[in-house]
Formats: structure tokens, C-alpha cells, sequence
């Protein structure tokens, strides 16, 4: 079996290696899918349900190993892919219950001789391309709700992370999952392998988390074959703490927003707009949170920031805070590469329109701070990005609360809440952070067509 290897980024060692499946291997991954989609979507929601709780509660039992491979194969802390491991099992959960909840309507008749009904049907065989930010959270993201509806899956993990979506999918197979339902195939050739699944009619939905570039590629494939899709792309958050702000809780909130997973989220704040009445303070309590973060081995239970993924994530940081630095702006904490793929959780000041950082998602350890005095152009600053995932506002008003949110264009904003993001709330962008929500009962809808029944009365 040809395999590649799975390099852990902390070290720059090889981990392990993963199969370097074939474009025959993805073939034949397809068709056990399109087979067994039709036995899959005649169980009973409560039958698909069963499978999916059995799996819930296998992913519990197996946090240890799950987060430990998790940060082994990309570099996140322990704690926090413990955290994930729960997070994972959550959607699962969630939508084990809901599998029983795809209710249909009746339609109020137009005509005393007809009955009409709409009801829900899965949409097919899906194909999910997932990242390795969060290795096992963004599967069961997707993976859960499209079981529930009833459809079968193929996913392709990153290159980076594949162990664990290995360890998921056996999970299933344990917890009594039919294994042609829910399929992995790793490789290092995604371009060949997922023409696979483009060009066949039979898949019908596109499920994909990662770049706004790659997204609109894998838009035009499955447009080819009419796909639905699913795409959760970039983000550039703009986190906006007013003059009435409570400044230790903003500061609590955007540490965490900002440098969970290492910066490595397409939720966390990018760009900090403090109002400049509170802009000292804020700056210097942050300063002081940032300094006293702990860097090092993500598998000790100490380390609250582990190294960036790879290499190229590590120029893009470091570029970033050099074009930053280079156009004036000064680094209040950090400001270089550390040994190996780490790099110095950084605070910078000083930040100005026209700064690469302003402008384009970063993916680091690195917080930039902007000042601003008018709500309303700090409105328009926020929303001048082709990005609109998340954005944040902190404020005791809460007139000026509604007013912010309500004229923000993005799909997530919190509001005093620097992590907004749960199993059961709606998770998605607008412009060019993507089409179609996770979670709840809008990540179900994803993977159900609405099929429309008029029926005739003698
Ligand atoms: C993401 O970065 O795409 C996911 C973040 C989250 O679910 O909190």
C-alpha cells in the first residue's frame, strides 16, 4: 500500500503515515456509496439515530486517544483538542436527536379535491473535503447531519490531519455503522481524487471548510453536475470594543478569540478596533495577557500556544507582521519566529489602513489593534472585506448593541461573546466566506431535499 507521511509540526518529525489512496481507490470509495445509499436512507430516522448515539458515545470514551492524535498531526494544545473531542461528540449528539425531527409540512389547499404536503428527502451521496484546523469537529460537522438525513459520505481529510477522520470512521464501523455509509480516503493527490466525486451526477452534494480560493474552484466543479454545496470558507473578523466596553471581560474574550488554535481559526478576531477613550487600558491588559501565554509542547497540559502548522502558515504569519512593522506599526509583545514552526504571540499597535493584516485573514498568533472614535466608520471599516464570517462587538449599551450587530454583514456576530460557535447554533458566512449554515436544525436542511406532494381526491 502506498502511504505518506504525517508530519507532526511541533517537532517537524514524522509522525506516522497515512494511505496514499488511488484515484481506483476513490472510485470504488464511490460507488460502495452510491450502493449503499439506497439501504441507508430506508432505515428509520430512529434506526439512523441508534447508529449515530452509538457513535456519540465511542467518541466520548475516546477523547485520550482522539486528542492526542489530534495534536500529534497538527500542533494543537491538549487541552484544547480535548476540548474539540467534546465539541466533535456534540454534533453527533445533537443530531442523533434530530435525525428524528425531519418533519414535513401540509400546505393549506388551494382546491376541496387535492391535498398537498411537503416533506423532506436526503439529498444523495455526499463528498466532504474538511480541514485540519479542527481535525475531528469540522467531520462531524458535516458528517453527522448528512448521516442523519440519511445520506451517505465520502470524506477527504487534509493531508496534514488524516489520523484522526481514520479514527472517526472506525469508530462508526465499532459503533455499528454499515462502512460503505460512512467512508475516509486519504491522499496526497486531492485534485485527482476529488474529480472523482465532480464528475459523478450520482454525488450529489459538495460539503467543504477551508480557503476562499480553493472554495470557489470547488464551486465551479460541482456546478458541473448540479451539486448541491456547502462552503465555509475565510474569514477576517473585526472585533469592536466600545468606549462603555467591559475591558477585562473584552480582554478575557479576545485572548481566547484570537489565540485558540494557535490563531488557526477562521472565527478568530483579526482585527481589533478599539474605541480610543479605552484604547490605553484595553492595549496594556492585553499586553499583559499575552506575555503571560505559555508556548511550547502542545502535549503538555502548560501549553496554551503550540506552533503553526507548517511552514507555509509560518510565512504568511511572519510576512504579515513584517509589512505591518514595516509601514509603522510597533510590536507592544513579540514579532518574530520562533525556533521551528513557532512563532511569538504577538500584539501589534500602531496598525493602519493599508497594513496586509487589515486586509487578509492571518491564521496566527498575531493581534492587531486599531483605534477609532465614530461608530459609524467603524461600521463601514469592519464591513469593507470581501469577508463576512464572524465579527464581535463589546458594549454595555444595549441600543447601540442591536444597531452595531443589525448593520454588520456577517453570518456570526457575538455580541459581549468572543465564541459564539455551538452544535446547535447556525455556523456560516455571507460574501465570500461562503454559501449554507452547520449546525442546528440549518445544518440538517444542508442535507434534505424538499420534495412536494399534490395528491388528487376522487
Ligand atoms: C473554524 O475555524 O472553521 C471553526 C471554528 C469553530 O467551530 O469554533
Amino acid at each position: 500500500m502506498k502511504t505518506f507521511d504525517v508530519i507532526n509540526p511541533a517537532t517537524s518529525a514524522v509522525l506516522d503515515r497515512a494511505p496514499d489512496q488511488s484515484v481506483a481507490e476513490a472510485k470504488a470509495a464511490l460507488e460502495k456509496s452510491v450502493a449503499a445509499f439506497g439501504m441507508w436512507k430506508a432505515k428509520t430516522p430512529f434506526e439512523r439515530s441508534a447508529v449515530l448515539r452509538k457513535w456519540y458515545e465511542l467518541i466520548v470514551k475516546d477523547e485520550d486517544t482522539l486528542a492526542k492524535m489530534m495534536t500529534g498531526e497538527m500542533g494543537k494544545p491538549i487541552t484544547e483538542s480535548r476540548g474539540e473531542v467534546k465539541y466533535a461528540a456534540a454534533f453527533v449528539e445533537w443530531y442523533a436527536e434530530e435525525a428524528k425531527r425531519a418533519y414535513g409540512e401540509i400546505i393549506p389547499t388551494h382546491a376541496n379535491n387535492k391535498r398537498m404536503f411537503a416533506t423532506r428527502q436526503p439529498v444523495g451521496p455526499v463528498y466532504a473535503v474538511t480541514p485540519w484546523n479542527f481535525p475531528a469537529a469540522m467531520v462531524t460537522r458535516k458528517v453527522a447531519p448528512a448521516l442523519a438525513a440519511g445520506c451517505t459520505v465520502v470524506l477527504k481529510p487534509a493531508e496534514q490531519s488524516p489520523l484522526t477522520a481514520i479514527r472517526l470512521v472506525e469508530l462508526w464501523v465499532n459503533a455499528g455503522g454499515p462502512p460503505d455509509v460512512f467512508q475516509v480516503i486519504t491522499t496526497m493527490d486531492p485534485a485527482a481524487v476529488s474529480a472523482v466525486f465532480f464528475d459523478d451526477a450520482r454525488v450529489r452534494k459538495l460539503t467543504f471548510t477551508g480557503s476562499t480560493e480553493v472554495g470557489i474552484k470547488l464551486y465551479q466543479l460541482a456546478a458541473k453536475t448540479m451539486k448541491r454545496v456547502s462552503l465555509e470558507l475565510g474569514g477576517h473578523a473585526p472585533f469592536i470594543v466600545c468606549e462603555d466596553a467591559d475591558i477585562p471581560a473584552a480582554v478575557q474574550q479576545v485572548m481566547l478569540s484570537k489565540f485558540r488554535n494557535a490563531g488557526q481559526t477562521c472565527v478568530c478576531a483579526n482585527r481589533i478596533y478599539v474605541h480610543e477613550k479605552i484604547q490605553s487600558p484595553f492595549a496594556e491588559a492585553m499586553a499583559d495577557s499575552v506575555k503571560k501565554l505559555r508556548v511550547g509542547d502542545p502535549m503538555s497540559d502548560q501549553t496554551q500556544v503550540g506552533p503553526l502548522v507548517d511552514q507555509q502558515g509560518l510565512d504568511k504569519v511572519a510576512s504579515h507582521v513584517d509589512d505591518a512593522l514595516g509601514k509603522g506599526a510597533t510590536a507592544m509583545v513579540g514579532g518574530r519566529k520562533k525556533e521551528g514552526l513557532f512563532f511569538e504571540p504577538t500584539l501589534l499597535t500602531g496598525v493602519s489602513a493599508g497594513m496586509r493584516i487589515l486586509e487578509e485573514e492571518t491564521f496566527g498568533p498575531v493581534a492587531p489593534i486599531v483605534g477609532f472614535t465614530d461608530e459609524a466608520a467603524i461600521i463601514r471599516a469592519a464591513n469593507n472585506t470581501p469577508y463576512g464570517l464572524a465579527a464581535y462587538v463589546w458594549t454595555r449599551d444595549l441600543g447601540r448593541a442591536f444597531r452595531i450587530a443589525e448593520q454588520l454583514e456577517y453570518g456570526i456576530v457575538g455580541v459581549n461573546d468572543g465564541t459564539p460557535a455551538v452544535p446547535h447554533a447556525p455556523f456560516g458566512g455571507v460574501k465570500f466566506s461562503g454559501i449554507g449554515r452547520e449546525g442546528g436544525p440549518w445544518g440538517m436542511e444542508e442535507y434534505l431535499d424538499v420534495r412536494y406532494i399534490s395528491v388528487g381526491l376522487p
